[in-house]
């Protein structure tokens, strides 16, 4: 089954697109983006993409000059195209310059949709845990990016992720400077400890994501206390459970990080994902 591809709400299929080389997404990582999935074909958690990327572009003064209902008829126009459920790629980057650095020559913004047929993580690693790496390139140092715009400039995750995925691992798992635990490559990070769910703080440097928000608030509801806390790289070693969350991975239980084991999905863990999928059902 194939792509769709709408560029600045034109559409074609995912292998003819093109963008210039040189679009200043492409050229710099001058760009921000989303990732979210579908459900019952309509795109989850739709309100907090679309304001996280205005968010993300407010914080490096790039605007996408696209009303939100405009791109999400974009969207809509793609997804009539694909049957099933999708993951949709968002990514506006300030566009297309002339090669260099300065802002003065940027035109207006690429903004790009991709929808492709929803590909979940293999079920073997809801139902047996996945596994995480340590890894200690600081979150904050990202390029002094700020962690909270999700911009297209992802070097140091990619090569977080490559160094859990060299290792054998599912996984990075970012730790600062001070031993904080931060956040996975593309990952929110929890452990529950005597019954209580936590996540780091937003404060840390983490993104603010938007799985993390509504499984916070999932806990709520269902009477789990629940806190964003930070925690040291040695809390790990007595955590109860431990989980990921991202949007297309929902919540994914943890097996193992680096030689410590879990029996995973341990009870609470179960709980938040029997209350994703009730989510997802809603939609
Ligand atoms: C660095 C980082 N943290 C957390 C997440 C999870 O965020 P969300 O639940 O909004 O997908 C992502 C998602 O890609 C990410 O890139």
């Amino acid at each position: 089954m194939s792509a769709w591809v709408s560029i600045n709400g034109t559409i074609t299929a995912a292998e003819d697109a093109r963008i210039s080389v040189y679009d200043r997404g492409f050229l710099f990582g001058d760009s921000v983006y989303e990732v979210l999935r579908t459900a019952n074909r309509r795109p989850l958690f739709w309100a907090d993409h679309a304001a996280r990327l205005w968010e993300s572009g407010r914080r490096i003064a790039l605007d996408p000059q696209v009303d939100p209902d405009v791109l999400r008829g974009w969207i809509q126009a793609l997804l009539d195209r694909i049957p099933g459920e999708c993951t949709i790629r968002l990514v506006v980057s300030r566009g297309v310059g002339h090669a260099g650095l300065g802002l003065a020559d940027a035109g207006e913004p690429t903004r790009v949709v991709i929808c492709s047929p929803l590909s979940l993580p293999p079920a073997a690693l809801y139902e047996a845990g996945c596994s995480l790496k340590i890894v200690r390139t600081p979150r904050r140092d990202e390029g002094g990016l700020d962690p909270q715009a999700k911009s297209g400039s992802r070097l140091l995750a990619v090569m977080a992720l490559a160094e859990a995925e060299r290792a054998g691992f599912y996984e990075a798992l970012r730790v600062d400077p001070l031993g904080r635990v931060l956040e996975g490559g593309t990952s929110t990070f929890f452990l529950v400890k005597d019954g209580v769910v936590r996540t780091p703080p937003l404060q840390v440097g983490i993104l603010a994501g938007i799985t993390r928000r509504h499984v916070l608030a999932m806990a709520a509801a269902r009477g789990l206390p629940a806190e964003e806390a930070s925690f040291p790289v040695e809390a790990l070693a007595d955590a109860d459970e431990v989980f990921i969350t991202s949007s297309v991975r929902g919540v994914m239980p943890v097996a193992r990080i680096d030689d410590r084991r879990w029996a995973a999905p341990g009870p609470i863990t179960r709980q938040l994902m029997a209350a994703y999928q009730d989510h997802l059902a809603q939609n």
